[in-house]
Parts: C-alpha cells; structure tokens; sequence
C-alpha cells in the first residue's frame, strides 16, 4: 500500500519538476543571426557560444553566409517584419541609433553601469552603442580596413621590401608580375570592390574629409579632386590585378594569398583571422601593415550585437551574452581569433601580435585619426551605401565610364537619399 501511495504522491511531483525544469531549459537559449560563416569567423563565433555555454545558455546559430552581411541584413529585417526577430543580432554603425528610435533595442544599461562599460570602451566605441543616453548594443571587435597583407616567402624570394607609399607599391607590384605571381588581389564583388576604394579614399585625403564625404548633406564633395584621384587609382590598380577579375568570396582571396598565388591584398583584418585558421602566422607567413598613404589612419568598423527587446522573455540571457562578449577575457579571446583588436582601452597589447598592436594603438590615438568604413556599414545609412557601392562597381567594371561621370552620379544619388530624408 505504502509505496504505490507515495509512487501517485511522487510522479506527479517528479512530472512537475521535470517539466519546469525543461521549461526553465527552453529558456536557455539565445538565437544568433549574424553573418560569420567563414572558418574563422565560425571559430571566433563558437568563442563566444562557448562563453555563453559556461552558462549554461546554449547559442542557436543564425549564421546567414555572405561577406559583409549583405544577406544577413535581409534575413533580419525580413524576419522581424514577420515577427520572428532573433532574441540577438548583428547590427553595425548608425543603424543600431536608428534601431534603438524605432524601440526595437533591449537597453543594456544595468549590465553596462554593472561593469564600467563607460570607462573601459574606447570613446568612439561608447557613443556608437548609445541612443538618448541609454546603452542598446555590445561591441564585440574592432576591425581595421586599411590593410594591405603580403606574401612574406615571396617577397623574402624576390628580396622585396613591403610597399610604404604609392611609387614604392607600383616597383614592388612590377617586380611580381614580372616573376609571374600576381601582384594584387582583387574580387569583383560589390562590396570588395567599395572596400579597396575607401581605402583609397583616406589615402588621398584625412579622416575629416572622409567622414564628411559620406554624410548626408555634403554631396558637393563628390566633385572634389581627392575623389577623382581616389577613383583613377581604383582603375589604375586593376593591372595589377588577375585578369578577369572573379567574382571571388573573400575566403576565397585569403587561400589565394596563403598559396603565393597573389602577393599583396587590401582588406580589412578579418583576413588575418582567415589566414590564422588557415595555420598561417602573421610575420612569418604573411605581413600585415597599413595601406600607402594611411599609416597614421585608422579606417574602422566595429562588430556589434543588439538585443531585440520582443517580450522580453530572453532579458536575463541577452544580459549575459552582453556581459560575457564585453569582458577583458572574452574580448581577447574573441579578437585574437576574429583578427580584430579589443573594443577596451585596457586590453593587454603585449598579448597581441604586430597587426593587432599597430590597429589598436592607432585606434587610441582618438577621433582625429579614425574614419568610419562606408562599405561596412558604419558612415552611412543602408540606401546611400548601397547606391553608392552600386555606382563604384559599375565603375570598376567598366573602364569607358569616366570618374567624372561615377562623381556627377553619386552625387545626384546623395543629393535625391538625402531630400527625401528632409522631407519626411
Ligand atoms: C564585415 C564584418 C566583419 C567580417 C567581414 C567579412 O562587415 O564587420 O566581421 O565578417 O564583414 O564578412
């Protein structure tokens, strides 16, 4: 009698712990849309699920593929108009503002007061994740794009030294074609295209007049002759280019490099991370040093996470991934692999290797020296980047079209997005 008594007494308990215990599990989980799909993005992803799995929180990968986030980007807006928004997302630059406006963003305030995000994040990085004073977003990374890697065996072959201005780019990149390597890489994808120009773009000019240059409202600057200049080296640039230009991934560019196929390229570091994975070392197999005329610059973008606030049934989880991706160890971890530097202004440089240090002390040197990456989303709103992406690769791709004509049309472009911005 007695244990069949205790068994009806203790199976609905035992049911009732089990099931809010599942309940409780089902919780613990966070959805991750975000587009870092190569190797080592994958890699510097699974840092950060690792991190969060320590807490028992279990990452559900959202990983939408494309370099950039050019698919990523519909995904997301795609599903939030349909009410299945991630419970995180990967969301760069000014849109993270215009997000948080529209009341989209869980704000992080307590998790930022809780650890002196305030202090430790660089300037530029704490203005970026506010809006109306309240935190809504977490920096992961920092990435720098003007980038130039080379192939240290090749060059070491040739007895090339790394190029650190235009004249001395044009003999190295002779020397190479004339050894049957190719000198340059270079995808036609819109968005590697757009990628090489504005670095070219701060080559020919400053931070200042980069960052207005792609700001509503300036338009008139289009015309001006650090443009134009900006715009026949792209062109001037495709001899040394493969010849046709594929329509490559950037992973694909990275294996191109490690094999000696090509012996430079311009990219933002995210390229080290790849190379990385690929079992290379910075300054043994490949170098790493800032494109000519940019030395003293850094062109940025940061990688940054948003909370979408729904229901608010994930707080405390997206609480704890904001905490963990923003801590001294995570961050260190996270960018080694990522190939970007640390968003903490005490991040320990001596654990960094050359490319890393030479990023994040430049980045330190404050606003003055930093311009912000068009092509990576952190200058302008989506429409005047992608039109203006558009127009660049119609540019590249078509050597009748004169620059003067790319200008006139960017221009008018900038002009008509930022009208019909007034006028709303
Ligand atoms: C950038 C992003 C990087 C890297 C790169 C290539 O926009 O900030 O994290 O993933 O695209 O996809």
């Amino acid at each position: 009698m007695k244990p069949s008594l205790s068994r009806y007494l203790v199976a609905p308990l035992a049911l009732a712990v089990l099931a809010s215990s599942t309940l409780a599990h089902a919780q613990q989980k966070l959805d991750v849309l975000h587009w870092w799909t190569s190797q080592s993005e994958r890699k510097a992803a699974d840092a950060l699920a690792d991190a969060l799995d320590r807490d028992d929180i279990q990452w559900r990968d959202a990983a939408i593929a494309g370099g950039a986030g050019i698919g990523a980007m519909k995904v997301l807006k795609s599903r939030l108009l349909s009410g299945r928004a991630p419970d995180v997302a990967q969301l760069i630059g000014p849109a993270i503002q215009e997000w948080a406006e529209l009341g989209l963003l869980l704000e992080l305030d307590n998790v930022s007061t809780q650890n002196g995000w305030s202090r430790a994040f660089f300037p530029t990085i704490w203005t970026l994740v506010r809006q109306r004073g309240h935190v809504v977003a977490v920096p992961v990374g920092i990435h720098r794009i003007n980038t130039l890697f080379y192939q240290k065996r090749i060059f070491a072959e040739l007895g090339l030294t790394p190029p650190r201005n235009w004249a001395e780019f044009e003999r190295v990149a002779d020397k190479l074609k004339r050894a049957g390597v190719i000198p340059l890489a270079q995808s036609s994808e819109p968005w590697q295209v757009a990628t090489l120009f504005e670095t070219l773009v701060l080559s020919e000019s400053s931070p200042s007049f980069y960052r207005q240059l792609f700001t509503r409202g300036n338009e008139k600057l289009w015309f001006d002759p650090r443009v134009t200049r900006a715009l026949e080296r792209l062109r001037r640039l495709k001899q040394w280019m493969p010849d046709p230009i594929a329509e490559r991934h950037w992973e694909g560019v990275a294996r191109q490099l490690a094999s000696g196929e090509v012996g430079m390229w311009v990219m933002g570091d995210w390229a080290k991370g790849e190379l990385q994975t690929m079992g290379l070392t910075v300054d043994e197999q490949f170098g790493c040093m800032p494109v000519p005329g940019t030395a003293d610059y850094h062109l940025y973008s940061v990688d940054t996470f948003v909370m979408l606030a729904d229901d608010y049934g994930s707080q405390v989880q997206q609480e704890k991934l904001a905490q963990l991706a923003a801590s001294p160890a995570v961050q260190a971890r996270y960018n080694q692999i990522k190939g970007s530097v640390p968003v903490r202004r005490d991040a320990d440089v001596n654990q960094m290797d050359s490319c890393a240090r030479a990023s994040w002390r430049t980045f330190n040197r404050g606003a003055l020296v930093q311009a912000p990456s068009m092509t990576h989303r952190m200058a302008s709103d989506e429409g005047l980047k992608d039109a203006i992406i558009a127009q660049l690769h119609r540019y590249f791709a078509d050597e009748h079209i004169p620059a003067s004509e790319t200008q006139r049309r960017i221009a008018a472009l900038a002009r008509a997005l930022g009208n019909r911005k007034s006028e709303d």
